[in-house]
């Protein structure tokens, strides 16, 4: 007997089973042997969520919840905010390896020329109300772009592949910001080609007046970093919305419109407009203890704190914590940093949050520099969901090269009513 298995041992019938153990692992395809009759089905397991289950092999994101680690291909998250950009770390994420000068230059060149959109696209954002919630927007249009871009379809096609990548990456800062200014009522700003990624798409959503924008430079190195801890984060429920829809080999847009529709949730990428939220309504420090009340109470959650994998403090929360002071120098600090710090000074030293392991999240600061950048609340999500596009492109493009990938398809326990007799209306009672 390998020592590398699990033996197991089905007490209905006394058989034992040998399981291979793979990378920490065991392939659930082993279970189905475990039957009593040869017709049976064979066992299943049962694991709503997927808590505990691993949907795919990768090689793009590591994380270590327990010791708040997160690398990116093997480079550790602090050493590309500090030393990348994001662009660059998007093509390390595509390529696992990281770019030479001149590979870089041609990707962030190929990126570039495809920052401009149809202009029906912009018709078909011109259509929605002047009220609609900017995710709302970026969600559908996201889907739309799939009819500009028909042989998107194909995507077993290397060339074509990439160009939708590119397209993705490219557009979406686009999108979004027009997004915003139908908002505003203000006309929309074509990208300008000369700026950086993050300069550009600062251009397309505040450029008023004047003849050329010019990014704040801090400003422009602060989103750049925060698009970066923003790229990529494993399996999260956009990145498996992605995979999955992607798996039934439907084109990358309409694949990326289902994982932006996931990362719309408050508890996932809309959980940074619930922070702001949130502290808006707790309003000033004194009103903090009884607001913390409230959540052990079970009547709602701090948002921005607990994590499905980090049970240490996140360290995307970390870079941004400092990276706050930096925009506050530029812009004035927010009066809600210091309900904010309350708040996380009260949590990590409540029994509550300790024994749950609940720590600050990605969410918990990043609402705070979006806001003091001149960002409304309710764009907070279409700021998460920019760089993400990146990691969800990547992730869906290592399932379709997997072989071992097929259509997503889980299993279910029928609890429903036995098989019974149709009763017809009129002799229902
Ligand atoms: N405030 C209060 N209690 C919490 C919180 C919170 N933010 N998060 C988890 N708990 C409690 C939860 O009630 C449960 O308690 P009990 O064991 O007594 O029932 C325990 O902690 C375990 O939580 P869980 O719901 O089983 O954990 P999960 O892995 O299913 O949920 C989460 C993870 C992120 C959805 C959750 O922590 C949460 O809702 N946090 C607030 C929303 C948020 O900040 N989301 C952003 C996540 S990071 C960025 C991203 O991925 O989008």
């Amino acid at each position: 007997m390998s020592k590398n298995s699990l033996s197991i041992t089905d007490n209905r019938t006394g058989k034992i089973y040998e399981v291979p153990i793979e990378n920490e692992t065991i392939n659930t395809k082993y279970l189905r042997e475990i039957k009593i009759n040869p017709t049976d089905l064979g066992l299943l397991t049962y694991d709503p969520a997927f808590v505990n289950t691993s949907i795919c092999k990768s090689t793009i994101t590591y994380i270590d919840g327990d010791n708040g680690i997160l690398e990116h291909c093997g480079y550790p998250i602090e050493e590309l905010a500090e030393q990348s950009t994001f662009l660059e770390t998007a093509y390390l994420i595509l390529h696992r390896q990281l770019p030479t000068k001149n590979e870089l230059d041609k990707w962030i060149n190929d990126i570039t020329l495809h920052t401009f959109i149809h202009e029906n696209v912009k018709k078909l954002m011109e259509g929605f109300r002047y009220d609609a919630h900017p995710m709302g927007m970026f969600v559908s249009t996201l889907a739309a772009l799939s009819t500009f871009y028909p042989e998107a379809k194909l995507i077993f096609d290397e060339e074509l592949r990439r160009k939708q990548i590119l397209r993705l990456i490219g557009k979406v800062p686009t999108v979004a910001a027009f997004a915003y200014r139908h908002t505003k009522g203000m006309p929309y700003v074509y990208p300008d080609n000369d700026l950086s990624f993050v300069g550009n798409y600062l251009n397309m959503m505040f450029k008023i007046a004047e003849l050329r924008y010019k990014p704040h430079p801090v400003l422009e190195k602060a989103l750049d970093i925060l698009f970066i801890l923003h790229i990529d984060h494993e399996q999260n429920c956009s990145t498996t919305a992605m995979r999955v829809v992607g798996s039934s080999h439907a084109d990358p847009f309409s694949a990326a419109a289902a994982a932006a529709a996931a990362l719309y949730g408050p508890l996932h990428g809309g959980a940074n407009e619930a922070v702001l939220t949130m502290l808006d309504q707790i309003g000033s420090i004194n009103n903090i203890p009884q607001f913390i009340k409230t959540v052990k109470d079970g009547k709602g959650k701090l948002m921005g704190f607990g994590h499905r994998v980090y049970k240490n403090y996140d360290p995307r929360a970390r870079i941004i914590k400092k990276l706050a002071d930096q925009v506050f120098d530029i812009t004035g600090r927010n009066p809600k940093l210091e309900i904010a710090l309350e708040l996380e000074r009260i949590a990590l030293q409540d029994e509550y949050f300790i024994k749950r392991k609940l720590y600050p999240n990605v969410d918990f600061y990043s609402g705070l520099i979006y806001k003091a950048m001149g960002f409304p609340t309710d764009f907070f999500p279409v700021l998460f969901a920019i760089p993400r596009t990146a990691g969800w492109i990547s992730h869906w493009q290592e399932m379709i090269l997997d072989p071992e990938q097929k259509i997503a398809r889980p299993r279910q326990i029928y609890l429903g009513s036995q098989k019974r007799k149709y009763t017809p209306i009129s002799r229902r009672g």
